[in-house]
């Protein structure tokens, strides 16, 4: 039970274990694929490490409002060359809320945001007043690397409302170098203000946000190279693609993000991608975005003058990328360094009449870039595990040998064991995806106040699905298999049988906490006393019986079981998560 331990110290045996893994997906044989399964997690939750071996260094490039379905990495060759093609890009990873500080804040803490509660981007409900109010940084993965003897280290935006008054450091990276960029000047691209370790705000004009953050990421490293014995982990977060954002007494304005003035002229023709589902004609959504006319000439002008600007901004990100990387080469930190580029939250334009901006469970706002390479990480692969942001703290812990806690929303994502298919863990296929605010249009004033709504997402062998409850009483269910760009709202036309399934699973998802959100269906159908039993015995053999997958559920024996459920609705649109909004109503009563 000690080989990933062993193997991730030793870098000569590593090479040989993502052979074995690289041959193990080509041709199972049983016991490669038995060795494999038995990763130690459990060794690991109980605190077992090598203590000689050094631990892994951890670089996190954590860009802002980043698509995947706008195909914006397709136009970073930099982000290609040293991390997709030498890493594992993970097509299935998701944000579980489409804002950028619920999704932050998941992404640290590994609670989805029910349970963190952080719901917005200003206060009351959400912003860095939210999370310090709440004291979400008592327990988090960055205290818990801190403990272990990391050093942590942060630049560039953590979330929103980090402020002259509010800018000291979370528990967890006040030990080492803190420096996020401070509010007002957060997103403006060339008059970045910065404050380190809480000390005096420190402003530049007329220099590049992106680049400065290169240039102090670069100092920071070689800091860091001085202490060959202390494991680190260093955030970098320029702020590119998100728009500029201004404040004026009239509100919140957002304009295009601007590129370093040597990337204006690129990409001229570059367009948003008119798929399937750009400006559609056809709209059966839910009924604010029904209520949206179609896009005018002008607005899908507007579309892609941003879609280009967006491309511009990420140039110097995708330099930026290759400057660190170079850099931890020549400081040989490389080797031992796993290194992730990921975004907060996705992206769309155009897409279902919508203009520009975030905040549904479409694909193009939750489904985003995550890329991993490092130690045991197979190179130049795609992996479709199914994984969140809140998976996230539980996969660092696992890969730095260290014990995972037990009231993580969500487990490890197998980024070690090349699991061509669906993570080994049935419970990874079924997840929620969480709002609580308002919609709106970047770079226009309209607000829509019923964009509350619950969604869970499954996704398996064979079916990807999205079924929706919205706080109207509306009801959405997409099957992205068939209608990968959600144009067909099929709810109305899917068997009652299959929709009780759904709304039972949503029903766990919204309320559930650690093990229940990581195996929700063992909440609809708890083992038996016999079955326990048998597990026990059996603790090693994955054969689990009961329920744990759609595919399970669906057997008609349960039919008459999920109709009996009462069905989940929200009371009200609120803007914000109080739990006796959110009940449920006995069967085939519509609100
Ligand atoms: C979440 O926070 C809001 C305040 O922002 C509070 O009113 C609400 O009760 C909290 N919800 C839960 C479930 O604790
Ligand atoms: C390196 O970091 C460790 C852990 O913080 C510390 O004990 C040690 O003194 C440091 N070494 C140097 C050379 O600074
Ligand atoms: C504020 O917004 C309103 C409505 O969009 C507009 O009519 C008005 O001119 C704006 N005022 C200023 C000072 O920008
Ligand atoms: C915002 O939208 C308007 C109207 O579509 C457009 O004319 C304007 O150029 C946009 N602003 C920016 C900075 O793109």
């Amino acid at each position: 039970m000690k080989t990933i331990a062993v193997l991730t110290s030793l870098p000569v045996v590593l090479l040989s274990f993502s052979q074995l893994v690289t041959a193990a997906s080509s041709s199972p044989s049983p016991s490669t694929q038995e060795t494999l399964a038995k990763a130690p997690e459990e060794d690991l939750r109980r605190g077992h490490d090598n203590h000689h071996r050094q631990k892994p260094n951890f670089l996190v490039f954590l860009t802002d409002d980043q698509d995947l379905h706008m195909n914006s990495l397709d136009y970073q060759p930099l982000v290609k060359k040293y991390l997709r093609d030498q890493g594992t890009e993970f097509t299935n990873y998701y944000t579980t809320t489409a804002m950028c500080c619920p999704s932050r804040v998941s992404l640290w803490s590994g609670q989805f945001a029910h349970n963190h509660n952080v719901t917005d981007e200003s206060p009351p409900h959400g912003s860095y007043t939210k999370f310090v109010s709440q004291q979400l940084d008592k327990n988090w993965l960055p205290t818990w690397l801190q403990d272990a003897g990391y050093s942590n280290n942060y630049i560039g935006k953590f979330i929103n409302g980090v402020s002259p008054a509010l800018k000291h450091a979370p528990k967890g990276f006040d030990h080492h170098h803190w420096e996020p960029l401070v509010a007002p000047n957060i997103y403006t691209f060339y008059s970045p203000v910065f404050a380190t370790n809480n000390g005096p705000l420190e402003a530049h004009t007329g220099v590049y946000q992106t680049d400065i953050i290169s240039d102090k990421s670069i100092a920071i490293l070689d800091g860091l190279a001085q202490n060959k014995t202390q494991p680190f982990l260093f955030v970098i977060s320029p702020t590119a693609p998100h728009d500029e954002v201004w404040p004026t007494s009239n509100g919140t304005r957002f304009t295009p993000p601007v590129p370093a003035k040597r990337h204006e002229h690129l990409f001229k023709d570059a367009k948003a991608p008119r798929h399937p589902n750009f400006n559609p004609v056809k709209n059966d959504k839910v009924s604010w975005i029904q209520s949206l006319p179609r896009l005018n000439e002008e607005q899908i002008k507007t579309i892609d003058a941003t879609y280009r600007a967006r491309l511009q901004s990420l140039q110097a990100t995708d330099e930026l990328v290759e400057r660190v990387i170079k850099r931890l080469e020549k400081n040989g930190q490389l080797d031992n360094t796993y290194i992730v580029y990921t975004t907060d939250n996705g992206y769309h334009l155009g897409t279902h009449r919508m203009f520009a901006g975030k905040q549904t469970a479409f694909q193009e706002d939750t489904n985003i870039p995550f890329i991993i390479r490092g130690p045991g990480i197979a190179k130049n692969k795609k992996s479709n595990a199914v994984a969140t942001h809140t998976h996230f703290p539980a996969t660092v812990l696992k890969l730095a040998g260290l014990p995972i806690p037990e009231d993580l929303d969500a487990h490890s994502i197998p980024v070690l064991e090349d699991k061509a298919l669906y993570g080994k863990d049935q419970s990874s296929e079924a997840f929620a995806v969480e709002f609580w605010s308002t919609a709106f249009m970047e770079n226009t004033t309209a607000r829509y106040s019923t964009n509350t709504y619950k969604s869970v997402r499954l996704i398996g062998r064979g079916y990807n699905l999205l079924y929706t409850v919205w706080c109207t009483g509306e009801h959405e269910y997409y099957d992205l298999v068939k209608d990968p760009f959600q144009i067909r709202n099929i709810y109305h036309q899917t068997k009652a049988t299959v929709l009780n399934r759904l709304d039972a699973l949503l029903n766990v998802l919204r309320t559930c906490k650690g093990p229940t959100c990581r195996d929700p269906w063992s909440v609809l159908h708890p083992p038996t006393l016999d079955e326990k039993n048998e597990n026990k015995e059996k603790k090693k053999s994955k054969a689990r019986r009961g329920v744990h997958s759609l595919k399970e559920a669906l057997d008609k024996r349960y039919d008459d079981f999920y109709a009996g459920l009462p069905k989940f609705a929200f009371k009200d649109c609120l803007q914000y998560y109080a739990s006796e909004n959110e009940f449920t109503v006995p069967q085939h009563t519509e609100l």
